[in-house]
């Protein structure tokens, strides 16, 4: 969806890294849900990627109302893509507790994660208990809001008590709820900053005054997964 496979290929290699050196996750788009297309789109991700396995494939969004809502028979597309090793793990993104309870039901393997929107205003705390409960990772995207939470005075009030950044300190909170985070900066200052996130801790009552700025559903700054269904041409 994100059209970026060839340049995470470029990018590998101009850094000189080795392939067991870096951790490459892909997604599987939405046009390719039934399962021959999913297989065919894997093949794809990884000619295009230039590897023979990724570490984690994930399903982009459940998309219940599409596909006769049959998001286990695509799991098990990837439970094949793990068992013949181009996959070393799988994993799911924008998934309910009741999706996830579906898989549960009628497949084998457990998702590693669960990539979902998470970050001060949406706590998305039911996805996330139960993720907590069944050994399932919680990836948050969007962890700082794509911006929209730095200029909250909660959030800025700790960042002067600190003497950190607001967006380290809403990454510093994600890191000591366990949460797996990405924030996407294309500015390399900013890189640096959202990696220095480990030589110091938030204070007590820091964490409860940002899980206080919760909105709920209208904290949500993406599609609802229930709902979403779009395809990309
Ligand atoms: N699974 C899904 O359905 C899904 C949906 C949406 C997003 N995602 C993924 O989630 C990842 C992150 O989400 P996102 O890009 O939506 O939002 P985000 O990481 O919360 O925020 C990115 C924005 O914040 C800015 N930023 C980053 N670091 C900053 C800092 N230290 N100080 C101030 N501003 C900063 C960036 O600007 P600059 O780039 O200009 O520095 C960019 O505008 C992405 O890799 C995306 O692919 C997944």
């Amino acid at each position: 969806m994100y059209r970026n496979e060839a340049g995470v290929r470029d990018g590998i290699a101009a850094s000189g890294l080795d392939r067991d050196d870096v951790f490459i996750t892909s997604k599987l788009n939405n046009g390719y849900h039934a399962p021959d297309d999913a297989r065919r789109a894997f093949d794809e991700t990884l000619r295009a990627l230039g590897t023979d396995h990724v570490d984690l494939f994930l399903i982009h969004w459940p998309l219940p109302t599409l596909y006769d809502g049959d998001y286990p028979a695509t799991w098990k597309a990837l439970e094949e893509f793990q068992a013949d090793g181009r996959a070393r793990s799988i994993g799911v993104s924008n998934f309910e507790v009741d999706h996830l309870e579906r898989l549960a039901a009628e497949c084998d393997v457990v998702p590693a994660v669960n990539q979902i929107e998470l970050h001060p205003y949406l706590l998305n705390d039911a996805v996330h208990s139960y993720g907590r409960e069944h050994g399932i990772a919680t990836e948050a995207w969007s962890p700082i809001a794509q911006g929209g939470v730095l200029g909250d005075p909660v959030i800025t009030e700790i960042a002067e008590k600190l003497d950190r950044t607001p967006a380290q300190v809403v990454l510093r909170w994600h890191i000591e709820r366990g949460n797996i985070v990405f924030p996407k900066s294309a500015t390399p200052a900013r890189m640096e900053e959202n990696f220095a996130l480990f030589d110091f801790e938030l204070e007590p009552g820091d964490d409860a005054a940002i899980a206080g700025l919760d909105r709920g559903e209208d904290g949500r700054t993406g599609p609802n997964p229930g709902v979403m269904d779009h395809v990309p041409s």
